[in-house]
């Protein structure tokens, strides 16, 4: 079989973990096995080798590994003592953990609309939340922009919100670790940053991990406690705060470091992949745009179609073996468990749009030209014939 109908006959994998095992080689396997030699399974040496290179990576001062990017936001939360009568800001077009953290403390999650070009906060709904929240009687302490899809939020209109009302901000960067915004890595945007390391991350584990990215030494020094149910530092029996067991375990750490090591060439592929399909779909759906402020890491490639033209594009796909995703189907205000919290005043129409029209076409560092000219062809005969 030549190559050409190799590729052919071979399903095509939405993100390919496989692929990078094969790249990867006995890297990961050799780390493992080291771990399971020395037996520090919780917090064994891994975890603070990881968090010194997240740190460097990132440029941020302190980085915290923790057990999910669900928990990362939650403990900063938690850090900065935040609960019933407050208000958080979020986006209502994002993944269900970045208000699911805020209810969990007894806060109030109040959402807000997003740009219909990059998916994610904008700007101006989020300060009208603002007002929402404080007509409601509530406190705004944070805002939670979320860089969607990989791509960077408006931070210099967030920041600027944050700082006439006094917000703290934190960065739900679990889509995007590894992208930049003014030539500065997400990490040390905001107040905090969160990532997640799930397996389909654009840096991912072999489980659940997080991370938490901070220059404030005193707010590192209280996540450091929360994540291990609020211990008081060198006196592990004496807690000091209601915490968690938030822990990143050694073996997921010994896996991060060896793919950090081929993160950056993974970050330069998925921007190769990026392109091939701006390129190959120009004209036929409103494809992502990434501006000169910034870089993404292309978590999902996602694009936005006319409206009723979604289902028949999946399912034409679907035929030819090329799997697709929706993120989102529905923006948070209309899922059963949000409904009864507050939308920003002006409501949030471009989510509720985003949600009728988004599809993710496969995206990961291993995509290779012949089977994405494969999906191009064939994204391009379902829409334009
Ligand atoms: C935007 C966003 N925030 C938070 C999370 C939560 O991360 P985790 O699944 O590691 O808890 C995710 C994960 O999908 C996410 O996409």
């Amino acid at each position: 079989m030549n190559e050409h109908a190799r590729l052919e006959a071979r399903p095509i994998p939405f993100t390919d973990v496989d692929a990078q095992r094969r790249r990867l080689g006995r890297a990961v396997d050799d780390a493992i096995t080291r771990v399971l030699a020395h037996c520090q399974f919780i917090n064994g040496p891994e975890v603070r080798a990881l968090e010194a290179e997240l740190a460097a990576f990132c440029g941020a001062r302190h980085a915290v590994a923790c057990s999910s990017g669900t928990d990362a936001l939650r403990l900063v939360l938690m850090a900065w003592g935040i609960g019933p009568g407050d208000a958080v800001i979020c986006p209502t077009f994002t993944f269900c953990a970045t208000a699911e953290v805020v209810a969990l403390a007894g806060a109030t999650p109040v959402l807000a609309d997003v740009n219909p070009d990059t998916f994610n906060l904008d700007p101006a709904s989020c300060a009208r939340a603002v007002a929402t929240a404080k007509r409601l009687k509530l406190a705004p302490r944070a805002v939670i922009p979320v860089d969607l899809f990989g791509l960077p939020a408006d931070h210099d209109a967030v920041a600027a919100i944050a700082a006439d009302h006094g917000l703290k901000v934190l960065d739900d960067a679990a889509q995007s670790f590894g992208a930049t915004y003014q030539g500065r890595r997400l990490g040390t945007l905001g107040t905090a940053a969160a990532t997640s390391f799930f397996p389909a991350k654009p840096l991912g584990c072999y489980g659940d991990g997080g991370a938490i990215f901070t220059d404030d030494d005193g707010l590192a020094a209280r996540i450091r406690s929360l994540r291990v149910h609020g211990e008081s530092p060198g006196d592990k029996y004496n807690a000091v705060a209601i915490g968690i067991t938030g822990r990143l375990d050694t073996i997921q750490a010994a896996v991060l470091l060896e793919k950090l090591k081929i993160f950056p060439d993974e970050i330069v592929a998925r921007n190769a992949v990026a392109q091939r399909y701006a390129d190959g779909l120009a004209g036929t759906a409103t494809l992502p745009r990434v501006g000169d402020e910034a870089t993404s890491v292309w978590a999902q490639y996602t694009v936005r179609l006319e409206p009723g033209r979604r289902d028949a594009l999946a399912a034409a796909l679907k035929a030819q073996g090329i799997p697709t995703a929706i993120y989102y189907r529905k923006p948070l205000h209309r899922q059963a468990a949000y409904r009864g919290f507050p939308v920003g005043d002006g409501g949030a129409p471009v989510a509720e749009r985003l949600a009728e029209a988004v599809i993710s076409l496969p995206m990961h560092a291993y995509l290779e030209p012949l089977v994405q000219e494969r999906i191009i062809a064939a994204v391009r005969e379902a829409l334009v014939g």
